[in-house]
């Protein structure tokens, strides 16, 4: 599938409401923090469809598709299995979806790691397939050659530091990273590694907050926190689990909503309907012509 394929309007029931905005650019992006500072916080979340990302898009500045795609879309136990195919569908869907936010899409593990040149041809597809602006990859310092050579090559990056969820095996959990102080001083210079080799934003994920606020402090490029400090120079989170999709989230998110709730008792409202035979009334039902 490829971004080549737009959203037809006239006939999708999933139309864009409001018009049509100018898209924001990476370098946009990049520029909201000026001498450290940030006036303007970054707003980003998740998005993996079309439909959802019409629904973000004019409120976020960013969308990311995640591969945590893998446990909210796909119910892996983890973001190791995701595929590059995964992440190329559901791309270009939120491309598709969305006209205002930069869509950064995830690189998933196995794509990039070995080489700078595995990475390049990995970002290429990705960009190729989907339409999406940049790529997002996880690791420290290890990772910054790789970060220079796709920026030099025209693939912009963002970087992932502090808990990395595609090194789960290496880690041993999702517990939050930073509390040694080899651990935190591991981060702020994975962190200032990745702006040295050009990384046009961080995500800082599940650190205690005295590291995600001396690594946005050091750092020239935009951090984008996660169970990190509302100190960071924005914010993202997995739409679902802010949405209260799911019962069991991380301690760092805020459900905002429950939408789980809503969607349990409007099935069992249809549900009641069809057995009572309420459903399809009168409105919902074609007549032959008189
Ligand atoms: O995969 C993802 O959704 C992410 C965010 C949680 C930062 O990497």
């Amino acid at each position: 599938m490829s971004t080549t394929f737009q959203l037809d309007t006239s006939t999708s029931r999933a139309n864009p409401t409001p018009k049509p905005l100018r898209r924001l650019t990476v370098p946009r992006i990049r520029a909201r923090k000026k001498d450290g500072v940030t006036d303007d916080p970054l707003v980003m979340l998740t998005a993996y469809t079309a439909r959802q990302a019409q629904l973000l898009d004019t409120h976020c500045d960013l969308l990311l598709v995640g591969d945590s795609l893998g446990q909210v879309i796909y119910g892996l136990p983890s973001t190791i299995p995701v595929t590059m195919e995964m992440m190329a569908n559901h791309g270009a869907a939120v491309v598709r979806g969305s006209y205002h936010s930069v869509v950064v899409v995830d690189m998933p593990f196995g794509s990039y790691e070995s080489s700078p040149e595995q990475a390049f041809e990995s970002a290429a597809f990705l960009l190729k397939e989907t339409g999406a602006a940049a790529v997002k990859l996880e690791g420290g310092e290890a990772m910054a050659p790789t970060i220079d050579f796709l920026n030099s090559r025209g693939i912009p990056v963002m970087g992932h530091v502090g808990l990395t969820p595609q090194a789960v095996n290496v880690l041993g959990g999702y517990a939050a990273r930073g509390r040694s102080d080899a651990e935190a001083s591991k981060i702020v210079s994975d962190a200032v590694a990745l702006d040295q080799a050009g990384a046009f934003a961080i995500v800082i994920e599940g650190v205690v907050e005295p590291i995600a606020i001396a690594a946005t402090e050091t750092v020239s490029c935009p951090t984008i926190g996660i169970g990190a400090s509302a100190k960071c120079d924005g914010q993202v989170l997995v739409t679902e689990d802010m949405l209260g999709m799911f019962e069991r989230v991380p301690r760092f998110v805020k459900k905002y909503e429950d939408i789980a709730g809503l969607i349990e008792k409007t099935v069992a409202t249809y549900a009641g309907e069809v057995r009572s035979r309420a459903f399809p009334g009168e409105a919902q039902t074609y007549q032959p012509k008189n």
